[in-house]
């Protein structure tokens, strides 16, 4: 036996326990042990039935998705496949009760489908969630599912892989039996109760495999709602043709065509971005000075300053997670409109299905609210969310130095503006952080951790600790003019006005990098954020435009025009009552007047180009960020990337997607655009280099990290 799978006999009944820290996944190493274990079981006939469990947190959580990364990257030349293992223990000729706790996931959920029985925790949890990682189920789980829990949940769970929670696995057919504790005693219990019936086989089974009819209709809706809730992807289709298949053919030709869609699958650009985008999220969570040993300081009660859309957001993230708020206001009209927004936010979850009317009523008592600052004399941590005005963040930071405990974090949420400054409206730079949640904070799961000059290790560690706590992706940032993310988000807009400003129509800009993959085109996002908040920025900061550069000028006339955006019913668009846009023909026919004054000569513009331009605007200026030691690393502006500005998860991210362009394309088009359009398009100096050197953005980053 190895260290990774242990086998044990009691009462003839043989518990294999997989132990392979820190989720039990199914390398090669652990699947060599299972197969030791099998040939023991295999000749010992005092063996009567078998158990399999998970050693620590988990049952198995899933195949080594480390070496998926080694296979495609050729690093892994081959990998064998799980599905014999499996079909060794079907047929084993003894029950095999498979005990469950944590999750079981992925290959974890095969593994189970091949025991003969599943006993589960009740807080235990099942899924197929390969798609998210633009793969498919690839031992026999889109084809034992259905045969197990039926078409519709295998179609439900292979395509969209969300966990599905042991009482509802109960309810499918995908578990036999839950039990609230002491899981080896009752799987135990289990197997020699069984031990002397006939061991049904999930592949044997037919009662669930629906009629045609049925399983067309299942199928085609499936369909249908992958292509639209999952726009771009190619697993959940794959996976949705590897169920189907299950319903048509016989178990081995099934796992035959899942083979040849999971391998294709694999090797996709997808694949090889959303596994980037799993290992990049769980690395940004690991700051190379921060060791993980960093004392984390408690935070058990919190202040919000401000109850306006961020601090009313941030107040109900914090009560979701069970913390109590204290939520300050200037006045009690102010606090009641912020009240009044929560309660409106809540009872939309409520009617949604999202929360239940307990949750709710729970979290509501949770936030208590004050006019007065002496209140927040004991909580552990105070976010600041006031307007976005220097003065006034001072004014408030001063006041909190004033009444809050030593040791409280002081944080802001500010978007833009510079911590250290904020810091030095008190004695104790050492409590002060930026914390930028995103709105509507309690949707968004970016939270932009913002690190002054003397921000202590302590509070670094913390709010990297508890943005987890939060259900938050945490990504630690330098103190700049928009941290990473809106810094680079601004010459990304603003080259979309070019391209407007040059010819192309509002429709065809924000169309083509929807179709790139983006949540949103650019100028219907600025319309959704309010295209107010950059224009007051550029008016009361004209410093920050750089002489001789070109300026955008599209939004500030708009804003002049009163056309802030959906608040104000138009901006780029005209929105209605229900804030559904169209496209105004009097603004095009206004621009392009504006434009002919303004000189610019018209031309048609690909969706090419456009995609190049906006995309290589942020891959420019994500390069300086990384040079200049703001990013950490490249997949930390990924990670932003893809939590908080809706970048396409199957792309990477904008660096991971320069890289997999390759950066000597990359610079050589941005050298095109500087000739071509100007100066604002010089090239990062590390972008030159690396295009250069041959290299790319994740192996300067690896450098790096080795360095720090
Ligand atoms: N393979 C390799 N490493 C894995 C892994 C896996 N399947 N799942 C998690 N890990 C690693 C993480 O990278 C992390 O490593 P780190 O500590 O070095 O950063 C560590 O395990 C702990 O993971 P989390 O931080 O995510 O721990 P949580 O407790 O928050 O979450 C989890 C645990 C719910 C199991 C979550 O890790 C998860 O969802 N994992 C992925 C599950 C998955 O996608 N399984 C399918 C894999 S593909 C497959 O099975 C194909 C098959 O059909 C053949
Ligand atoms: P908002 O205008 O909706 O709310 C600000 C609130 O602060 C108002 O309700 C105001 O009455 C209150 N306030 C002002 N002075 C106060 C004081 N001394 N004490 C208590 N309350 C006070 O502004 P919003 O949008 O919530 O922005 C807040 C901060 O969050 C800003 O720094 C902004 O840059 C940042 N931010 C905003 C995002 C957005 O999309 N709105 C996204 C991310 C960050």
């Amino acid at each position: 036996m190895t260290d990774l799978v242990q086998l044990t006999k009691t009462d003839g009944i043989a518990v294999v326990t997989i132990n392979n820290p820190p989720v039990n996944a199914l390398s090669a190493a652990v699947s060599a042990g299972i197969a030791a274990a099998l040939a023991q079981i295999e000749k010992d006939d005092s063996v009567k039935g078998v158990v399999f469990i998970g050693a620590g947190r988990t049952f198995v959580a899933g195949a080594d998705i480390k070496e998926f990364g080694g296979l495609t990257s050729g690093k892994i030349i081959c990998r064998e496949s799980l599905k014999p293992l499996l079909m060794r223990i079907e047929d084993l000729g003894r029950p095999v009760v498979m005990a469950i706790h944590g999750t079981a996931f992925g290959g974890g959920l095969e593994l189970a489908m091949a025991g003969h029985y599943r006993i589960a925790l009740s807080r235990a949890q099942v899924g197929q969630p390969e798609v998210k990682l633009g793969i498919i189920p690839g031992a026999a789980g889109t084809q034992r599912l259905p045969r197990l829990a039926g078409v519709a949940k295998a179609v439900e769970m292979c395509a969209e892989g969300a966990p599905v929670k042991a009482e509802d696995a109960l309810k499918s057919g995908i578990l036999d039996r839950l039990v609230e504790d002491d899981l080896l005693a009752a799987a135990i219990a289990f197997a020699k109760e069984v031990a002397a019936k006939r061991a049904p086989k999930t592949r044997e089974r037919n009662d669930k495999r629906g009629t045609p009819e049925q399983n067309a209709a299942i199928l085609a809706a499936a369909r249908e709602t992958a292509r639209k809730k999952q726009r771009g992807l190619l697993a959940p289709l794959a996976a949705i043709d590897a169920v189907e298949a299950a319903t048509k053919l016989p178990f081995e030709e099934g796992c035959k065509k899942e083979e040849e869609l999971f391998t294709k699958c694999l090797f996709s650009d997808q694949a090889k971005s959303l596994i980037h985008a799993f290992f990049g999220e769980r690395e940004v969570a690991k700051i190379p000075d921060v060791p993980k040993e960093t004392p984390i300081l408690p935070v058990n009660s919190v202040g919000v300053v401000g109850a306006g859309t961020m601090g009313g957001g941030i107040a109900m993230v914090f009560a979701n997670a069970g913390i109590p708020v204290l939520l300050k206001e200037t006045d009690q009209a102010a606090l009641d409109r912020g009240i009044a927004n929560i309660r409106k936010t809540y009872a939309n979850s409520l009617k949604r299905g999202r929360f239940t009317q307990q949750f709710v009523d729970e979290r509501l008592k949770l936030i208590r609210t004050t006019l007065d600052y002496e209140e927040f004399a004991h909580v552990d941590m105070v976010i600041e969310a006031v307007f976005e005005n220097m003065a006034l963040k001072k004014e408030v930071f001063s006041e909190l130095e004033r009444v809050c405990k030593p040791g409280a974090i002081l944080a802001s949420n500010t978007s833009s503006l510079n911590i250290d400054e904020i810091a030095s409206a008190t004695s104790r730079p050492l409590s002060v952080i930026g914390t930028h949640f995103f709105s509507p904070a309690n949707v968004m799961r970016l939270l932009e951790i913002v690190r002054g000059a003397a921000t202590s290790k302590e509070v670094i560690a913390t709010c990297m600790q508890f943005s987890k706590k939060l259900g938050k992706v945490g990504v630690l940032v330098g103190n700049c003019m928009g941290f990473v993310g809106n810094r680079m988000f601004g010459p990304y807009r603003r080259e979309a006005q070019f391209l407007v400003e040059e010819g192309a129509s509002i429709e065809a800009v924000d169309n083509a990098l929807y179709e790139f993959g983006m949540a949103m085109g650019p100028l219907a996002t600025g319309d959704l954020a309010g295209l107010d908040v950059g224009w007051r920025i550029r008016k009361e900061n004209p410093h920050l435009q750089k002489a001789g550069l070109r300026r955008a000028f599209i939004e500030d006339r708009l804003c002049e025009l009163g056309r802030f955006g959906q608040k104000t019913g138009a901006g780029w668009y005209k929105y209605d009552e229900n804030r559904k846009p169209s496209p105004d023909p009097q603004l095009a026919g206004l621009i392009r007047q504006w434009t002919a004054e303004a000189g610019i000569p018209q031309r048609q513009i690909s969706a090419d180009e456009i995609v190049d331009r906006c995309i290589y605007t942020l891959v420019n200026e994500g390069a300086r960020l990384l040079e200049e030691g703001i990013a950490l690393r490249s997949v930390d502006i990924d990670i932003i990337y893809l939590n908080g500005y809706g970048f396409p998860a199957y792309r990477g991210g904008p660096m991971w997607y320069a890289d997999t362009v390759g950066l000597k394309k990359v610079c050589e088009r941005i050298r095109e655009f500087q000739q071509r359009l100007g100066n604002w398009w010089e090239p990062a100096p590390l972008l030159q280099r690396l295009s250069e050197q041959g290299k790319t953005f994740a192996e300067f980053s690896s450098r790096q990290g080795a360095a720090a």
